[in-house]
């Protein structure tokens, strides 16, 4: 809803150009986003929703560098709504959309009943990251582990445990050199100052009421401890990410506070 909300009430160019944001929302979740308009033009709002496009972007303008030094896969986990599947302009490269079963079987429903053309490089696998080896199930849809892969785990890392965490980066880990990764993290809650606890506690109550409570959090220090096999590791937080994507805007998009961050790394 924030990346279709992007591209109905922001100012062009805009930061993610999504063509499939809105359609995949469709008549039951569109409506909405259009309800909710005003409230999508607060600061709170507005941030997050910058927060949201910017991650986007930056793991795709990450693939297509990977790609054109030679990475063929594409693995998005816990993929949720991600579009660049049906918008893929990379005809060579292999997507894997890894979802919790339920997830993926909603978002198939609404590709479905919105007439959202599945593209044929693209390969489902569904997978409950707490409870099911990735390794497994991404074998058992044809993944090539022995060539370079970029994986995006956008959203989903403050949702799991650390040893669900930790056995899917070592997955990662030991895929092909070239290989790469990006991930958005969350600072805990006691690394921030005393004005983002508070937006820490709304939105942290408002994902625990959705059924999906944040439980994982790291500072950039423990991140990067938990990278240590992996090189050229770029740790963004929102000043370098606005002054990237948000710089120069005729509107007032741009990320605010410290709490979120993200990350990429490669092998
Ligand atoms: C906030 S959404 C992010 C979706 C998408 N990556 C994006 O950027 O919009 C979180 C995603 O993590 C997935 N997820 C959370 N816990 C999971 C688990 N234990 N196993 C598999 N997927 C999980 C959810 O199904 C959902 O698709």
């Amino acid at each position: 809803m924030r990346r279709a909300a992007h591209q109905i009430y922001d100012a062009k160019p805009l930061v993610l150009d999504d063509p499939i944001a809105i359609p995949i929302l469709g008549r039951e979740y569109l409506p909405e986003v259009e309800r909710t308009a005003t409230k999508l033009h607060k600061p709170h709002s507005i941030a997050l929703r910058a927060s949201l496009v910017a991650r986007s972007r930056y793991a795709e303008d990450l693939l297509a560098r990977a790609v054109a030094a030679g990475v063929t896969q594409y693995v998005l986990l816990g993929a949720g709504l991600d579009t660049f599947a049906y918008r893929n302009p990379f005809s060579q490269l292999r997507v894997f959309e890894i979802d919790h079963p339920a997830t993926q079987q909603w978002k198939r429903d609404l590709l479905s009943i919105n007439n959202i053309a599945i593209p044929s490089n693209l390969t489902y696998a569904p997978v409950d990251f707490e409870h099911q080896q990735l390794a497994t199930q991404l074998k058992a849809a044809g993944f090539d582990a022995s060539v370079p892969t970029f994986y995006a785990w956008l959203g989903v890392v403050p949702y799991l445990t650390q040893a669900a965490f930790r056995s899917t980066l070592a997955l990662i880990a030991q895929s092909a050199p070239g290989s790469g990764v990006v991930m958005d993290y969350g600072q805990p809650r006691s690394a921030l100052p005393p004005l983002e606890q508070l937006a820490h506690d709304s939105l942290a109550s408002r994902v625990q009421l959705a059924g999906e409570p944040f439980q994982l959090f790291f500072t950039p220090i423990q991140m990067a401890k938990e990278l240590a096999e992996f090189w050229n590791v770029e740790d963004l937080g929102s000043s370098e990410l606005n002054e990237r994507y948000f710089a120069g805007r005729i509107d007032k998009l741009r990320m605010l506070g410290s709490a979120g961050r993200i990350v990429s790394a490669w092998l």
